[in-house]
């Protein structure tokens, strides 16, 4: 098929919800490590990597092949028999992981995964209600939706009963109108107040990304955690950490984001980059909150050996390769290029995130949101041959993620384009 009719059947047989990036969708032909090739063979650098998903670059040689050979043996089993890859992904994920976490549960997506997570804090708590934060993105499921704050991904007419949104720590945009850090943490300590009016005065858990990667990059202050778990775990909440877009090096120095704010969760759940692009999710929890499921429960394909297998190799690839190392140093590289195109450019509002994972915030006058920049940037970074994501409740955030093997030069590359797109837009 060629690019007019691959976009044609897209928009004929796909739900209308399945949208596109870009005035003329981008039709993407074939990838390998940082780099995507459109149908005319034209190529792009990914800083997007598949919405934070390609790990150690597209098709890695290693992860392919560890595919490739365990397709050879053993495809699929079920959960009903134990197999190694299974076992060893289990194994390793409570190895590295922190604090008491010992226990998995393998799905196909971060949707699933927060969807076991809250099921086993409620089981573990007898108690329904769970706080999340505004702006956050949790899945796409009934009650991953409902966890969402963030209107746009909520499409269900009536949302799950017991769940409750609490303001996030968007420093830029303070929820209270203070300022970081004689707000004294308002937006943390407001957890007090919401379980206290909200609920029957005990929680089964608080749900939150260390960053919030869909709602803008929003990064909270490093006292934040601390003071906000000293509440949950007050009123017998567990700690539910999504780290579909956080986990496996990402943000830079440390193997997991909620690691930089010196906190340790009962459960965590993982997705996206875990394996490089094959589909996966994980739940993984304390022994005891993880054995309060009891009774029948089974992911047909979770634990799959292929899927097992993607995952293991990534997170070799990640460990043998130093990437948690790389993220560090190409982040702090990425962040301070951001920063010089910030003291040239207006328009841009913000640069947050850790690590490689960066947001710019674009505004007009009086800190207005701009979506139409980033429309109009993204136009740009497209022609000019880089890859790049949006996000933000008001769709007025660049996402910068690139694989986590990135290079110097590649970074470089990468901040050129962006200074010449932004020279474009003339703002
Ligand atoms: C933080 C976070 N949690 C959960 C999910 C849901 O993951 P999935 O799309 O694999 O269901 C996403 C997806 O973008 C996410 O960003």
């Amino acid at each position: 098929m060629d690019k007019k009719e691959i976009i044609e059947k897209h928009r004929r047989y796909l739900f209308s919800c399945v949208a596109n990036y870009y005035e003329e969708p981008l039709v993407v032909e074939r990838a390998k490590g940082s780099y995507v090739y459109d149908a005319e063979g034209k190529q792009y650098l990914d800083f997007f990597g598949g919405i934070v998903t390609i790990s150690v670059g597209h098709c890695n040689d290693t992860v392919t092949r560890a595919i490739q050979e365990q397709t050879e043996y053993l495809q699929h089993l079920s959960t009903l028999y134990p197999n190694e890859p299974h076992v060893r992904l289990a194994e390793k994920l409570a190895q590295i992981t922190p604090g008491r976490l010992q226990k998995s549960f393998f799905t196909n997506s971060g949707t699933e995964a927060n969807e076991t997570a809250v099921l086993i804090a409620q089981l573990h708590t007898q108690c329904q209600d769970v706080i999340a934060l505004r702006h956050g993105y949790s899945g796409r499921s009934h009650l991953a939706m409902s966890l969402t704050g963030h209107a746009a991904w909520r499409l269900m007419p009536a949302p799950a009963p017991g769940i409750h949104h609490i303001a996030n720590a968007y420093c830029y945009r303070c929820p209270f109108g203070l300022t970081y850090p004689s707000c004294n943490l308002k937006c943390a300590k407001d957890m007090e107040e919401a379980i206290r009016t909200t609920t029957s005065g005990r929680i089964a858990a608080f749900l939150a990304e260390p960053i919030q990667g869909i709602g803008g990059l929003i990064t909270p202050p490093k006292e934040y955690f601390q003071e906000i778990l000293s509440i949950v775990r007050k009123y017998g909440g567990l700690f539910i950490c999504d780290e579909v877009q956080t986990g496996w090096g990402r943000t830079g120095g440390k193997m997991f984001g909620i690691e930089h704010w010196g906190v340790e969760p009962d459960v965590m759940t993982f997705a996206k980059g875990m394996a490089n692009g094959a589909p996966i999710g994980a739940t993984i929890a304390t022994p005891e909150v993880a054995d309060s499921m009891q009774g029948m429960s089974i992911s047909t394909f979770g634990g799959n050996p292929v899927t097992s297998a993607a995952a293991l190799a990534t997170i070799r690839v990640i460990e043998e390769e130093g990437l948690v190392e790389n993220a560090r140093v190409m982040g702090q590289r990425l962040r301070d290029g951001l920063e010089h195109l910030k003291g040239k450019y207006p328009v841009i509002g913000d640069v947050r995130g850790m690590g490689l994972m960066q947001g710019l915030e674009l505004v007009g006058e009086n800190k207005k949101p701009d979506a139409e920049a980033v429309r109009r940037l993204m136009e740009q970074t497209k022609a000019h041959g880089l890859l790049i994501g949006r996000g933000g409740l008001m769709g007025n955030v660049i996402r910068i993620t690139p694989p986590l093997n990135i290079t110097r030069d590649e970074i470089d590359r990468a901040l050129k384009i962006l200074d010449l797109s932004f020279s474009h837009l003339g703002l």
